[in-house]
This record gives structure tokens, C-alpha cells and sequence, in this order.
């Protein structure tokens, strides 16, 4: 299988989590986009989504499927979201996306997170995949060297064009390489403290519940 047939087949999976009558909280990427294609038909037996990016919040709408702001909703039963590393106790790196900041705050509205992911996004130690951190501008070249001395090299993701890719929130990214993290839940909340800090990709405090790790033997599911 390819690892977009994975993707496809986490994506359908996903569907065994969803609470009928009830929102569901809706992640970014191309592993979400087929849960976002598979929760289509059943879209008049949810309460409706709330997504993590424009991207997704624009492929739910043209599916004619109902989208609340995450203003309006006091809570969700599931949050639904790829990954890009995951590790055996369901801590994860995300944010290649660049929706990193709108999926914690989805995230953290929910009472559980399903992470679907290929098993390529499987690791033993999270930190071979550049940790994504959403900054203030001015503290950009200041958090640069902050991870400099963890003995990270940081560096802003460019667009294609070179210019600074800017999130949905209007801020960069630094894509931190060279971390191997032993110790996520200490590194999410060190960078926390650090001025100009939008938010980490580290997903310490919002591990998942669950992962559906599409293999070519099928969907295993790890509960964590
Ligand atoms: C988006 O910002 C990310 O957190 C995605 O969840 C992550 O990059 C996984 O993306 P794919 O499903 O495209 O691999």
C-alpha cells in the first residue's frame, strides 16, 4: 500500500470514534483531509466541526458539512488529528502543516484525541522530524539562539518564493532541527516560559488518547 492508502485507511477508521449527535473537532493535513472526506456522508448525524486551519474549515464547507467557531463550544468529546512523529507513550511533534497553535486550542476543548497517522510517523525518540514553534516576530532571532544552547539549530520556514511562511494566526514558524526529545513533557513546558513563544509543536499535555497507525497488515490502535 501506499502511504497515502494508509492515510485513506486511518481516515475511514476514525469514523468508529465519532460521536453521533455530538461535534467533533477536526485536525489539519493530508491524513485528516480523508477523514474529512470519510465523515462526509454521515455529515446530518453530527452536530457539526471545529476545525483547526482554513484549510480544513475550507474542505468541511465544501462538503456542506456545519462549522462552529471554537469561541462557540464550551467542549468536544473527540478531537481528530494526523501527526508528524508520535512515540510509544502517544507524545507527538505536528505542525508541519503550520496549523500547530489552532490544533492545541481544538485540542485542548476535547476530551479525547485520535491521532491517525501512516506508520512511517511511528518513532522511538520524537526530534528526527524539525520541531515546529509558532513566534512573535521580534523574538524570532532571540529564540533562535535559546535553542541553540538545548544544541538545536532553529531557522524560519520559508515559502516556497523564500519568503517567511505566516501562519493562519499571522505570526512565522521556527523549524527547530537536531533535538532528540527524551523528555517531551519538560521540553513543551520550558519553551512554554519562553517570551515570544506563540506555541510548540510538542504534544506533551495534549498526547493522544489513541493512535490508528495505518501498516500494510492493517489499522493497529494503540492506546496510550
Ligand atoms: C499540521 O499542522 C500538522 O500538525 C499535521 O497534523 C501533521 O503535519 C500531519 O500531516 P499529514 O497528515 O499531512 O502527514
Amino acid at each position: 500500500m501506499t502511504q497515502d492508502e494508509l492515510k485513506a485507511l486511518v481516515g475511514q477508521a476514525a469514523l468508529a470514534h465519532v460521536v453521533p449527535g455530538e461535534l467533533v473537532g477536526v485536525g489539519t493535513g493530508s491524513t485528516v483531509n480523508h477523514f474529512i472526506d470519510a465523515l462526509a456522508p454521515m455529515k446530518d448525524r453530527i452536530a457539526g466541526c471545529v476545525s483547526s486551519s482554513q484549510a480544513s474549515t475550507a474542505r468541511l464547507l465544501a462538503h456542506g458539512i456545519r462549522v462552529l467557531e471554537a469561541t462557540e463550544v464550551q467542549g468536544l468529546p473527540v478531537y481528530v488529528d494526523g501527526a508528524d512523529e508520535i512515540d510509544h507513550q502517544g507524545f507527538m511533534i505536528k505542525g508541519g502543516g503550520a496549523a500547530l497553535t489552532r490544533e492545541k486550542i481544538v485540542a485542548d476543548l476535547a476530551e479525547r484525541f485520535v491521532c491517525i497517522a501512516d506508520a512511517s510517523k511511528r518513532v522511538e525518540v520524537l526530534g528526527a522530524f524539525p520541531l515546529p514553534v509558532e513566534v512573535i516576530e521580534m523574538a524570532a532571532a532571540q529564540l533562535v539562539r535559546r535553542f541553540q544552547a538545548l544544541g538545536g539549530t532553529a531557522a524560519l520556514r520559508l515559502k516556497a518564493d523564500g519568503q517567511p511562511l505566516i501562519t493562519d494566526n499571522g505570526h512565522p514558524l521556527l523549524d527547530v532541527r537536531g533535538l532528540q526529545i527524551t523528555d517531551p513533557l519538560a521540553l513543551e513546558t520550558e519553551i512554554n516560559q519562553w517570551p515570544g513563544v506563540v506555541s510548540v509543536g510538542l504534544f506533551a499535555r495534549h498526547r493522544a488518547s489513541v493512535c490508528l497507525l495505518g501498516t500494510p497488515a492493517g489499522v493497529q490502535t494503540l492506546v496510550f
